[in-house]
């Protein structure tokens, strides 16, 4: 996370590379599917003119305060509470098969949620072991660490954390929750410092069973998989579809997404004619995009994002 962010900020990653990718036109219509605190957002609002279009989505009710907040008196912008699973709902909202010239995902959790302990994100600063996004809504990380079988734990920590570890820390958490369930973030955490090692320098043993448990709570790769699917379907022909990820499985996702758009049909592959439902209908815009040494050390927390750019093509032309 920034050490320049305050608990109400938060520092927008690879915002001109972001700019140049979606490819703005001052009369386009834009969705932002992750606003969090609009760094992006106000960043394209200001390329709109009047009859420019902004949408923006955020599952957590606290982003989309602010956003509403913010642009009460902008018509150019509408914001929805939502899983960006359900952006075309929110793009029929305002009207029936919109689509989109551009499309950003910026994904993950905001600096706001991470330094907020009530949130529970984060093993630094104790706090109820929360972890959810849509704040209030479904069951909490502590329902699932104290809930779930130890098989199903190892399965999470293994499959969303890449936890080497997994089975200690799953078998010494239904140990120690049979006397006591676990309630907040640092009881977690301090167990998981005492019976797991990190072999990653200045990683806190506690960083992958988190992230495992914040991407299981939050359902967030299914909701990345059905989210990219539905952008695909809102995108204009030569429309930009730009996705920041900050680790490899959501990277894998967008990569292997956006790789099998940008393919034909394998079922033709080698054959004379290819039909228009089987050719590309992507085409890859350079390769994944990283912050710069510039960036990194102003905002530690681009370190890890990787932009991916993608245009959609015209129906049955060839990439
Ligand atoms: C990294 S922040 C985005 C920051 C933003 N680009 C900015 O410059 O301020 C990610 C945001 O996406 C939201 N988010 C994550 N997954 C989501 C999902 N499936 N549906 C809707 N919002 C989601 C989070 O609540 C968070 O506010």
């Amino acid at each position: 996370m920034s050490g320049s962010d305050t608990a109400a900020e938060h520092t927008p990653v690879l915002l001109p590379q972001v700019l140049a990718a979606l490819n703005v036109r001052a009369s386009g219509v834009y969705l932002d599917a992750t606003y969090g605190r609009g760094g992006h957002a106000g960043a394209i609002v200001e390329k709109l003119v009047a009859d420019g279009r902004l949408l923006c989505l955020d599952r957590d009710p606290v982003a989309v305060a602010e956003a509403r907040a913010r642009f009460a008196a902008d018509s150019r912008v509408s914001v929805f509470l939502s899983p960006f699973s359900a952006l075309a709902a929110c793009a029929d909202h305002i009207a029936s098969g919109l689509k989109f010239d551009g499309i950003l995902f910026d994904l993950g959790v905001s600096s706001p949620q991470l330094d907020d302990p009530s949130r529970g994100f984060s093993f630094m600063q104790d706090g109820p072991l929360d972890m959810r996004m849509s704040k209030g809504v479904g069951p909490t990380a502590a329902d699932v660490v104290n809930g779930a079988s130890e098989a199903e734990l190892i399965r999470i920590f293994r499959e969303f954390g890449e936890e080497r570890f997994a089975p200690r820390i799953a078998r010494a958490i239904v140990a120690d929750r049979a006397s006591k369930p676990f309630e907040r973030t640092l009881e977690l955490a301090e167990m998981i410092s005492r019976v797991a090692r990190t072999r990653e320098r200045h990683k806190h043993p506690a960083t992958r069973v988190f992230q495992a448990l914040r991407i299981h709570v939050n359902g967030e790769l299914d909701e990345l998989e059905a989210a990219l699917n539905a952008a695909f379907e809102r995108l204009v022909p030569q429309g930009r579809l730009a996705v920041i990820s900050f680790h490899s499985l959501e990277d894998r996702i967008v990569k292997q997404f956006m790789r099998r758009h940008a393919s034909t049909d394998p079922v033709y592959a080698g054959l004379p004619f290819v039909p228009a439902h089987a050719a590309p209908k992507l085409r890859l815009v350079g390769k994944a995009i990283q912050a710069d040494s510039e960036e990194t050390a102003r905002n530690p927390r681009a370190r890890s994002a990787r932009l991916r750019v993608a245009e959609r093509l015209f129906e049955g032309i060839a990439a």
